[in-house]
């Protein structure tokens, strides 16, 4: 009998880190990557394209569906296409990231997309690290490892800024907006039910990910 590789969870809000500790983890065990978030920002890319209002739940709910959005989920080259372009660059415009909070509330959406993060986990056979807001508590609450990745706001500004080449003052502005919206829909700023915490604040990249790679192994010992 085969047997498939972990699953690890990794929710948190935005400018936590999540990003490169899910990438640099998945290279190191050989396993699949995915970014929720870029998944969300596909859809709402393809919501503005077509020049839909992201508040128009029936037609946003449409044109999503509609779309054809493909995303690739090795850690080196994870890349996301809408509509057969190479999308890496714009699902981070300043116009997504506005937009994106408005789409990812959309139930409809939220579901379709869940649904397709669930089958590519179910075909990761090598294992996968999965990012976002709500997988922990939604979309693999059967993951193998669960962690709630934060960090003090203003040190999530400062990486995001670093990241984009952009103001901090604005940053954390736009950060704590968006945790807000989002908030409406997943809950960013809570650890879930079932999640070891860890705070990136004054911890570097490699240590998050050799404290991950521990609580695997663990679980490797207890199975
Ligand atoms: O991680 P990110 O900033 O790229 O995510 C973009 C948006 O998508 C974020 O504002 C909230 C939403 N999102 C979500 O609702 N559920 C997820 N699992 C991941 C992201």
């Amino acid at each position: 009998e085969q047997k498939s590789g972990p699953v690890v969870a990794i929710d948190g809000p935005s400018g936590a880190g999540k990003s490169t500790v899910a990438k640099t983890l998945a290279t190191a065990i050989d396993a699949a990557y995915l970014d929720t978030g870029a998944m969300y920002r596909a859809a709402t890319l393809a919501v503005l394209n077509a020049g839909v209002d992201p508040s128009q739940t029936a037609q946003v709910t449409k044109t999503v569906k509609n779309a054809k959005l493909e995303f690739g989920t090795t850690p080196e080259d994870p890349f996301t296409r809408v509509d057969g372009e190479d999308a890496d660059l714009a699902i981070r415009s300043d116009d997504v990231t506005k937009a994106v909070s408005a789409v990812a509330g959309n139930k409809t959406v939220r579901k379709f997309l869940i649904d397709e993060q669930r089958r590519i986990i179910a075909e990761a056979k090598a294992g996968i690290v999965v990012e976002g807001r709500d997988i922990v508590s939604v979309v693999a609450p059967d993951a193998n490892v669960k962690v709630y990745l934060t960090a003090d706001p203003v040190e999530r500004a400062k990486r995001r800024a670093a990241e984009n080449g952009a103001d901090q003052a604005a940053t954390k502005q736009d950060i704590e907006r968006r945790d807000t919206a989002d908030s409406k829909t997943t809950k960013p700023l809570e650890a879930p039910e079932g999640a070891v915490v860890i705070d990136s604040t004054t911890l570097p990249i490699v240590e998050v990910v050799a404290k991950i790679l521990a609580l695997l192994n663990n679980r490797d010992i207890d199975d």
